[in-house]
């Protein structure tokens, strides 16, 4: 998780525990050794380290201070653990996004992972530019609308971005809406690369408000230098229909692998690490809310360093 190895596990009471997966002896990853009740013991000499990272035991002689491995505060929500790796002290609950969408009463949400090659900030330029859907996602969302209008806003960290797109070709996901349809899309950025969408359909000239709506959340990860873990979900109206569930996931991936990934892939292996701006990319109107997000990760980085974290960084 942002180029650190991290071993995950569970406490005997269930809580979940992440430390550094470097043991300090001869660098084994701990995650390759065994839990002796709350403790990690390496699988190469022994050490054994407690939920804090501290050594508990060592069979070769005293547990010593510089016997120990990173702990990264972790919380579980929404079926999901949210792990800082920044300053522990700077940890805070109260900022992870409110995602009480994907288990709300009346929905059902699936939820896929993606081992992406390629570097998170391209992932997340593609989810906040959804004039792609007319191109790459002709397929599976019909087709460009005949007219689309975007407006963007921050909400303090956050940024909104409202799609809305007249007489599109039907996207097969929201089910017949007529020969042509009006979709909404509102995407929010949160820091952390949390972006949920929700999209909602009506046929071409009705209200918007009381159509089809269906939420998809996409939270974008860095692993490595090149790679991101890629968890998107799709939530739908429909509490009891796991009938469907085949149907969703197959849609979700078909978008996400079969479409997007091709070609976030190959611009992962043309742009070779090098940061966007370095490469003074032709910008158009729909970079817009991109530009926003990546200003807004300079900031929020800045702020942490201003703050005194000497942490090797990335740009998460
Ligand atoms: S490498 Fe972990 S105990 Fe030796
Ligand atoms: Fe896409």
């Amino acid at each position: 998780v942002a180029l650190r190895p991290i071993v995950f596990f569970r406490r005997e009471d269930g809580a979940v525990v992440a430390l550094e997966d470097r043991c300090p002896h001869r660098f084994a990853p701990p995650s390759l050794g065994r839990l002796v009740g709350d403790h990690v013991q390496c699988g190469y000499h022994g050490l054994e380290f407690d939920v804090e990272g501290r050594c508990a035991k060592n069979p070769h002689g005293p547990c010593l201070d510089r016997m120990q491995v990173r702990a990264f505060p972790t919380v579980e929500r929404y079926d999901l653990i949210w792990v800082w790796p920044g300053d522990p002290a700077g940890a805070d609950p109260d900022r992870i996004p409110d995602l009480s969408h994907l288990y709300c009463d009346g929905r059902r949400t699936r939820f896929q992972h993606l081992e992406a090659d390629y570097r998170y900030d391209i992932l997340v330029d593609n989810l906040m530019d959804l004039s792609h859907t007319g191109y790459l996602h002709r397929e599976s969302a019909g087709g460009p609308a005949q007219e689309r209008a975007t407006t963007i806003r921050d909400e303090g960290d956050v940024v909104v971005v409202e799609d809305v797109n007249l007489r599109q070709p039907p996207p097969s996901a929201f089910g017949p809406d007529g020969p042509l349809t009006d979709i909404r899309v509102i995407t929010r950025w949160h820091p952390g690369n949390v972006i949920p969408f929700d999209a909602e359909s009506v046929p071409s000239g009705e209200p918007l408000g009381a159509g089809h709506h269906l939420r998809f959340t996409h939270i974008c990860t860095p692993s490595t230098a090149s790679g991101t873990h890629y968890f998107f979900s799709l939530t739908r109206d429909a509490d009891d229909d796991e009938a469907g569930d085949g149907a969703s996931d197959e849609y979700q991936r078909g978008v996400v692998v079969d479409e997007d990934s091709p070609m976030l892939s190959a611009i992962n292996r043309v742009m070779a690490g090098r940061e966007l701006m370095d490469m003074q990319p032709v910008l158009l109107p729909t970079d817009r809310a991109g530009l926003r997000v990546r200003r807004a990760i300079d900031r929020l980085i800045a702020a942490e360093q201003r703050a005194g974290v000497d942490d090797e960084r990335v740009r998460i």
